[in-house]
């Protein structure tokens, strides 16, 4: 019977008090189905840097490219700020996208019903949200040259490049289209195509992809204006397409309609493998407290089920298990509300992995 390979790299801070609750999951469901996944651990980020001197030691990188997937759950931490730039945990994680071939970002905003308090926003304005972001996640400014610090003219001059060969734009457009026809058949285009000639021809060409999919409706914004219309009204959106520098600042921005980071999941896809991570950082000042929210890293987890494994119907198990376990009004710290039962780390890991062998059996 075939084995699923996956990376396990717990990474910094609160990685690892998180990641053990998602593969507690996965091991329900190995139980239940019969699938069996051989995981592997491997060190990235600071945690690497102490053991290596690398953020992305080359044991890890072999390791991830031997594997179908890659579970990773945060990297950094303000005690390797200080380091020069190539050798910050950040670099480890832009290292795994790039290395990995790792183009396309998915980043599902859902908002749950039962946490619809928690938003700073207004109730009518975000129940029922449940839009993506397509980010593309291994071009831009983010690995565009020339880039740096030099001397030029007698002074300090900084230069990062943005720039998308019309190659990478089809391709992101596809994914995006794609996604598009499995859910509302809505696509927006976030450019900033007024000012920036890249994005003109982003623009372009994510038009002319969309001749191909004339069941799916294309719009097209500037990024501006989706800063605002997010907080707006996010409800006009179902997939939104953009580039890696945008789909950063963005999707954090979306992330506050759910009124926390801690239930964000993504999944970061190429041709050959995939990588699946919360989209919160490693929350240093938590970490080794046992009050960290596993939710992201699970709802993670089933991302890797659906789109590495095939397993669509075991990733909306443990989807539902997450929902029953907030509706039975279990909270870890960052998401309590009045009247909620505050629980740690590992006891919310217990809420679901029991909740998921329920729906299982
Ligand atoms: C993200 C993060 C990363 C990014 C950082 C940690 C390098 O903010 O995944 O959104 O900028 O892509
Ligand atoms: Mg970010």
């Amino acid at each position: 019977m075939k084995r699923h390979r996956i990376a396990v790299f717990p990474g910094d801070g609160i990685g690892p008090e998180i990641v053990r609750e998602a593969l507690k999951i996965l091991d329900i469901v190995s139980k239940e189905t019969g699938v069996s996944f051989e995981t592997k651990e491997g060190l990235v980020g600071g945690a690497a840097y102490d053991q290596s001197g690398s953020p992305l030691p080359d044991d890890t990188m072999q390791l991830a490219l031997s594997s179908d997937a890659v579970l990773l759950g945060a990297v950094g931490g303000p005690k390797w700020e200080p380091l020069e730039y190539r050798l910050r945990p950040e670099r480890g994680l832009l290292g795994l996208r790039s290395g990995l071939g790792l183009y396309a970002n998915l980043r599902p905003v859902v908002v749950f019903e039962d946490l619809i308090d928690a938003s700073p926003l207004k109730p009518d304005v975000i129940r029922g949200i449940d839009l993506m972001i397509v980010r593309e996640l291994t071009g831009d400014a983010y690995f565009g040259k020339p880039r740096g610090v030099r001397i030029k003219n007698g002074q300090r001059t900084g230069v990062n490049t943005m720039i998308y060969t019309e190659a990478e734009i089809r391709r992101i457009a596809k994914v995006a289209f794609d996604t598009a026809r499995g859910r509302r058949r809505k696509l927006l285009s976030v450019d900033k195509a007024n000012v920036l000639e890249m994005t003109e021809l982003w623009r372009e060409v994510v038009t002319d992809v969309g001749r191909d999919y004339p069941d799916v409706e294309l719009l097209h914004m500037y990024v501006d204006n989706c800063a605002m219309q997010l907080i707006r009204n996010p409800g006009q959106f179902d997939v939104i397409v953009t580039t890696n520098m945008f789909g950063d600042i963005l999707s954090d921005e979306a992330s506050m309609l759910t009124g926390s980071l801690g239930m964000l999941p993504s999944a970061s896809c190429g041709e050959k493998s995939a990588m699946y991570e919360p989209i919160h950082g490693s929350a240093p000042d938590i970490a080794g407290k046992g009050v960290a929210n596993p939710l992201a890293t699970i709802l993670s987890l089933a991302m890797m089920l659906r789109h590495s494994f095939d397993m669509a119907a075991e990733a909306a198990i443990v989807e539902k298990a997450v929902r029953a376990v907030l509706k039975e009004g279990f909270r870890t710290q960052d998401i309590q509300q009045r009247g909620s039962t505050v629980v740690g780390t590992v006891r919310m890991g217990d809420l679901v992995a029991e909740k998921v062998r329920s729906l299982m059996v």
